[in-house]
């Protein structure tokens, strides 16, 4: 059937094979996303951060090229898309492409087979990427594959099995790749497809053909418009005026720079065929909204063939490192060049290259006059009512030559914190410059050619230190970057930018000047990093033990991967349901003197706005109920506003998207607005008047000795960053109204808490509240207590409105409304004696808790901080530090992380203090009863080589002036403690057999359900199959414990063996009267007796043999650092983790590989930048708050579990797993000191200093704490 978009009123599409409209019932900001998951009912497409930043959202889609009319295939961010875009288009989903029904696709098992998906929440959007790829191009290489998904980001993995599953995917070749099933018929796909369905592609080819535009009046009011000729949009603003409309190209820019509502008039100019076409004269002339992804795929072809285009392939590259594919695959260079336009303040990679190269652009007004600009006098003209026509680019002859730089803080899908582009025509000579094209993005809105240095270098020999070091000089003088938060700071960006012209330098001068260690400053660490990284991992298992110890797939993998596993807003659209979005404070501290609502009422769709005096009950999403939670916490601030984007109102609407974006139609009216510097930091609090009382004294440790023979004296402050969660799955609560009371569908890691905080909040019994949580799609602690925000605040709506009511906390507002890991500060004084044995310690810990004392971590410091020293001799004093800020909470090992950390570093310090191994100094402080085996550690560092990695690492660095490696090591005892009580039932149903638990502790991906189907298996000796898991639930398990700590499945794992326990004892009188019979039989006859085949069991602090234990671990990295840019790649890393006698190994592997890969990304990228001034947080979104990506992952990444380990104090043989091997990450910040050392060095700075570093260890810090001198750029 033809897909004509018929009529003047709805755009017609696919979605999976079945044939949906869109029109004048849907507002504009409808977003593929929500259509398919709100209107198709499609969940297993997710979303997070709904600016193209995430991937989660990634859908496939068919449709026909605007230029060639062929039938293509691309993935997209289906966030970014207006649903009105899709006119035509064929869009499959992951539902789409293999579910239980028709069968799994192979993409979709193998992620599943490599262990590829824990909480599963990114699996979806990693999948159609690969599809997406695969379709354009089944014989895919291994390093394609490891560069094509920049788009996807996954925060539990760390990335090496989903490499490692869709590499696999690669190496095969066509005939596993048909397995590929066909969204249209279900089955195995054919490859008939294109004669079979001719007349799918007719739509398109008739749009194509059409000229009159096509209008539709949305429910908004905005109007939209096909139009299939330029002159159409003239001819239309004419009409409806000039004054809000927008192109609409692929809609991503809001990506970059988000839109809070849309222009009245909109234009979809993607079949506009004149915009999107190219030719060749002299010039190449290129339809300005050509995708960026068909530019580089020109590019490629051009550079190629055509030895004046010779310098597109540079173009292509640098291309190929803006945004990330599916963003590539829509965004246009015009909607590039505008967003430059509009915020010239965006380090627009494009205008860069353009301009770098000497393009025009060409506009056309609406008398359709031709202007053709050059990139400096575009940005200073007017367009409204221009639409960007064309491109041209020129060609060159040899004699230039063209080198360009994006520096970014992760490897892939970020945007420059610096660019530059160096176009140079050299003379015939090729040393003498004719003419300079320098052109720099990130300095200052107003700056991009450096004219002064361009005139300098005319006619000059650049290839000698003389005119280097001019030139460098007035670059220095002409590039003045402005501060402009959370961009580096201005003295780092100047620096690179001078660094990246020295780069250019090197690379362009001939070999024969340049001296051999200088070479290595042309390349970055994209051209350094190997294109392919492999992961290895070892472990043991007894197959005599089997299901226990055996390395099973997760039970919810495959579901998972195939976005069928239910997430709390994957429930279907529910009747009357209403959104509640938070509103939030835009001052510090201030009363609160009225809410006036009236502007976001008079929003079509806005049912109401609730404050604090609408809370029926207590005004606290938290219920003070142990050590770890001893306060009450604001839902909604009533009279003063105690941080900056406190929330303050719930705004409700009968869509998301709405209740999103009329929040900012909400006056607050304050008084006595706090108009001096809050007390933001630990320094800031130190310093303040002691009757505030913001420093408290906590834990401690005291030395019981102090040894005599101190020879030399350590000084020194760590420090430890702040940490998002960054969790997939965002805070997510659904509450129904029920009878009484109200069933709420959370994604909570304690749902016990959740229960009394939301019945307090609605003043009714904690009975009336029934919380069920099937699984959480990350939480990493930020779903113990903060996630409570979003369920007090939809239970409370639910209440008020008696509706249905669904809370999704936009991504903007968890990170601005909520605390992080806590930053934390730690001053020591360490005596040591000649060979670096500590004769006592004396340190003091601030840990900057927020506003309130809630999920402090000084226990957990104190607890961790010895780590496997002798502590006798140390004194250490922890504080917690009140700020004016949301309340920090726990992260993946709280405390645990910094403690560690903390003492590895005074370890390094120390070993550099008395020039001594630090592996020696580390063993000669071990203690007697918690070390490791000093043997452990030989064997470890001699199975990976280390010793001579040190010695090639020296020579390297002799070699390299620009680029240095560091190699370190370090060592772990975390201490493993038992907080409280865990429940679990267990079910057998005498039908069959069967058996279902249900666990108290929540699936928040690190596999507890399967383990815990593996123990129920072993202790009934059923086959594992036979044995399910039911969600969390409160009322089969009430009162249990958050699950933190990484002790749930332990705790868990003792409750089934004792619940199974119970039965077994229960059927041990059936069984003695029915020695042959089978299971079922059993079970059968027992239930005839009137035997309770159910059974349930606490496990907790005060259960009979459950004692406190150690996990030891090892790791080691080896870093290479870019000195002149900062920037670095992980070229190896070895983790050594016991975890006992693991109850699945494999999944136990999956937790080292996440948990360490997270802190890496702690210790080395994720910045939270701050205004200290007001608390304002600078970087709130996925454009500016960067992750580890899967480009940035060790290159060389391999786990080891300790072979033949049994912990005789844990369950079954096992030891907690999820958060220690976080604690080994630090060891990344030891070896880039070493590197950075190597560099001082060579600066002729001090060898025996030990180098303070700023963490995260960011490119500035490291060039900060490199800090070269200019002078030293040098060619010879
Ligand atoms: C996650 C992400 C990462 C990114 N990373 C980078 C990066 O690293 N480097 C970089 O340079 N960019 C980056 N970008 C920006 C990206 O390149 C742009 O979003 C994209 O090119 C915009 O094109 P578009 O067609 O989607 O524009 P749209 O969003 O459709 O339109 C943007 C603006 O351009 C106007 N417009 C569009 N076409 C025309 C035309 N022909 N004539 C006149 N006006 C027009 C529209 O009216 C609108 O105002 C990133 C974007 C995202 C979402
Ligand atoms: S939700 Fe679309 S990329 Fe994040
Ligand atoms: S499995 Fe990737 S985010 Fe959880």
């Amino acid at each position: 059937m033809p897909v004509t978009a018929s009529g003047m009123d709805k755009v017609c599409f696919f979605i999976n094979g079945i044939e949906y409209s869109a029109g004048c019932e849907l507002p504009s900001y409808t977003t593929l996303n929500e259509f398919i998951r709100r209107h198709a009912e499609l969940r297993g497409t997710k979303y997070m951060c709904l600016e193209g930043g995430c991937g989660t959202c990634v859908v496939n889609v068919k449709a026909t090229h605007p230029n060639t009319h062929e039938r293509v295939s691309f993935s997209v961010n289906s966030c970014l898309v207006v649903i009105f875009s899709c006119d035509g288009w064929e869009i499959t989903t992951v539902e789409g492409i293999g579910n239980r029904k028709i069968g799994y696709n192979i993409i979709q098992k193998r992620l599943n087979q490599n262990f590829g998906s824990q909480c599963g929440y990114c699996s979806p959007g990693f999948v159609m990427s690969m599809y997406s790829l695969a379709e354009n191009n089944p014989h895919l290489s291994a390093a394609e594959v490891e560069n094509s998904l920049g788009s996807n980001l996954c925060r539990c993995t760390g990335y090496r099995p989903i490499l490692d599953a869709f590499k696999s995917i690669a190496l095969k070749d066509i005939e596993e790749l048909d397995e590929l099933t066909c969204p249209k018929t279900g089955r195995t796909c054919t490859k008939t497809c294109e004669s079979e369905d001719e007349d799918w592609c007719l739509v398109n080819i008739q749009g194509l053909s059409l000229t009159k535009p096509k209008k539709i009046a949305l429910a908004d009011g905005r109007l939209w418009f096909e139009v299939y000729e330029l002159k159409s949009v003239f001819d239309i603003l004419d009409k409806v005026g000039y004054e809000s409309y927008m192109l609409v190209g692929g809609n991503t820019a809001r990506g970059v720079r988000p839109i809070k509502s849309f222009p009245l008039v909109l234009f979809n100019i993607s079949n506009l065929h004149e915009l999107h076409s190219h030719y060749m004269d002299v010039n190449l002339v290129l339809g300005a909204s050509i995708t960026l992804t068909d530019t580089i795929n020109l590019f490629q072809d051009i550079s190629t063939r055509d030895p004046n285009f010779r310098y597109l392939e540079v173009l292509r590259a640098h291309i190929e490192r803006v945004a990330h594919i599916p963003v590539r695959n829509i965004g246009t260079l015009a909607g590039n060049l505008v967003l430059k336009h509009e915020y010239p303040d965006f380090q627009s990679d494009i205008f860069l290259l353009l301009d770098g190269v000497g393009a025009t652009v060409t506009l056309v007004d609406r008398t359709l006059t031709r202007t053709e600009l050059n990139m400096t006098a575009f940005l200073n003209t007017n367009i409204v009512g221009k639409v960007i026509t064309q491109i041209k680019l020129p060609p060159f002859s040899n004699h230039y030559e063209l080198v360009t730089y994006k520096v970014t803080p992760r490897e892939q899908n970020a945007h420059a914190d610096i660019n530059a582009a160096f176009l140079f025509q050299f003379g015939s000579d090729r040393r003498n410059i004719i003419q300079a094209r320098i052109v720099y993005g990130g300095i200052r809105p107003t700056f991009s050619h450096a004219y002064v240095a361009e005139a300098f270098l005319k006619n000059k020999n650049i290839f000698n230190n003389e005119t280097l070091q001019a030139a460098l000089h007035h670059l220095d003088i002409e590039i003045q970057p402005v501060y402009d938060p959370p961009q580096p700071s201005p003295l780092y960006r100047k620096k690179v930018a001078l660094s990246l012209f020295y780069k250019a330098i090197i690379k362009l001068c001939p070999p024969e000047i340049l001296k051999p260690c200088y070479a290595s400053g042309a390349s970055s660490v994209t051209d350094d990093r190997p294109p392919i990284s492999s992961g290895y991992q070892e472990y043991d298992t007894d197959v005599n033990d089997y299901p226990l110890t055996q390395p099973l797939l997760k039970r919810e993998g495959m579901i998972q991967c195939a976005g069928e596993a239910v997430y709390s807003d994957d429930i279907p659209a529910i009747k009357d349901e209403v959104f509640a979005a938070f509103v939030l404070s835009t001052v510090p501290k201030a009363d609160i003197q009225s809410i006036d609502a009236t502007e976001a009422l008079k929003v079509k769709g806005v049912i109401t706005v609730l404050t604090a005096a609408d809370i029926p009950g207590m005004n606290s999403f938290v219920f003070p109920n142990d050590a770890l939670l001893p306060e009450f916490e604001v839902l909604l601030a009533s009279k003063k506003v105690q941080y900056y984007n406190q929330p303050v109102a719930l705004v409700v609407a009968n869509t998301m998207a709405l209740a999103d974006q009329v929040k900012s139609l909400i006056k607050i009216n304050y008084s006595n607005i706090w108009d001096k510097p809050i007390v933001f930091t630990i320094e800031q609090a130190l310093e303040a008047p002691k009757e505030e009382n913001r420093v408290k004294p906590r834990q401690s440790i005291s030395p019981t000795s102090r040894g005599t023979n101190v020879q030399k004296i350590v000084k020194g402050t760590f420090i430890s960053p702040r940490q998002y969660h960054f969790m997939m799955e965002l805070h997510t609560t659904v509450t129904i109204p029920v009878d009484n009371g109200f069933e709420i569908q959370s994604a909570t890691q304690y749902t016990t808490q959740l229960q009394s905080a939301v019945a307090r909040v609605l003043n009714v019994p904690e009975s009336f509240i029934i919380v069920k949580t099937r699984r959480c799609g990350g939480a990493f602690g930020s779903k113990y207590i903060r996630s409570n925000m979003a369920a007090c605040a939809s239970a409370l709506v639910a209440k008020i409105l008696n509706r249905p009511c669904r809370v999704v906390m936009h991504l903007y507002d968890i990170m601005r409304a909520t605390g992080k890991r806590p930053n934390s500060r730690l001053d020591y004084e360490v005596g040591v004696d000649d060979n670096g044995v500590i004769q006592y310690l004396d340190a003091a810990w601030y840990i900057n808790d927020g506003l309130s004392l809630n999920e402090n971590e000084c226990d957990f410091v104190v607890g961790n901080f010895p780590n496997c020293y002798d502590l006798t001799r140390w004194k250490v004093q922890t504080y917690s530090v009140v700020t004016d800020a949301p309340t920090n909470c726990f992260m993946r090992a709280p405390g645990s992380i910094e403690a560690i950390a903390g003492i590895e570093h005074i370890m390094d310090h120390i070993s550099m203090k008395v020039n001594k191994d630090p592996v020696l100094v580390r063993i000669s402080n071990y203690s007697p009863e918690t070390s490791l085996p000093p043997l452990m550690v030989t064997d470890f560092l001699q199975r990976i080589d280390f010793s001579k990695r040190e010695a090639d690492v020296i020579v390297f660095n002799a070699h390299h002036r620009w680029k240095k490696r560091g190699i370190n090591f370090v060592n772990m005892a975390f201490s493993v403690e038992f907080p409280s009580n865990f429940i679990v039932v267990v079910n057998v149903y005498f039908g069959d057999g069967s058996v279902i638990l249900s666990i108290g502790g929540i699936e928040i991906g690190q596999g507890l359900y399967t383990r815990m189907a593996q123990v129920a298996a072993r202790e009934l000796n059923v086959h594992v199959e036979r044995v399910t898991i039911a969600p969390s639930f409160n009322f089969a398990t009430p009162n249990t414990f958050g699950t933190v700590a990484s002790v749930t499945t332990e705790c868990c794992a003792r409750s089934v063996i004792d619940a199974c326990n119970q039965i077994k004892a229960r059927l041990a009188p059936v069984r003695a009267d029915m020695p042959n019979a089978t299971w079922e039989q059993i079970v059968f006859a027992a239930n005839d007796r009137g035997i309770l085949l159910q059974a349930n069991s606490l496990t907790g602090p005060y259960t009979p043999g459950v004692r406190p234990y150690k996990v030891y671990g090892l790791a080691a990295i080896e870093v290479e650092l870019d000195i002149l840019t900062g920037r670095k790649w992980i070229v190896r890393a070895d983790v050594y983790e016991d975890c006992g006698r693991s109850i699945n190994p494999a999944l136990d592997v999956g937790q080292v590989e996440g948990a360490f890969i997270q802190a890496l990304s702690l210790w080395t990228l994720e910045d939270t930048v701050y205004n200290e001034y007001n608390g304002k947080l600078y970087n709130y979104r996925t454009w500016n708050y960067k992750i580890y990506g899967a480009k940035d992952i060790p290159n060389d990444y391999r786990i080891y579990l300790r072979r033949r380990s049994v912990n005789p104090d844990g369950v079954l043989g096992s030891k907690a797993v999820s958060e220690p091997p976080s604690c080994m990450a630090y060891v990344i910040v030891n070896a880039i000191r070493d590197a950075i050392r190597a560099s001082r060095l060579d600066s002729g700075y001090r060898a025996d200093e030990f180098i303070p570093i700023g963490v995260p260890v960011t490119n500035e810090n490291v060039v900060r704490a490199a800090d070269v001198r200019i002078d030293e750029y040098l060619l010879y």
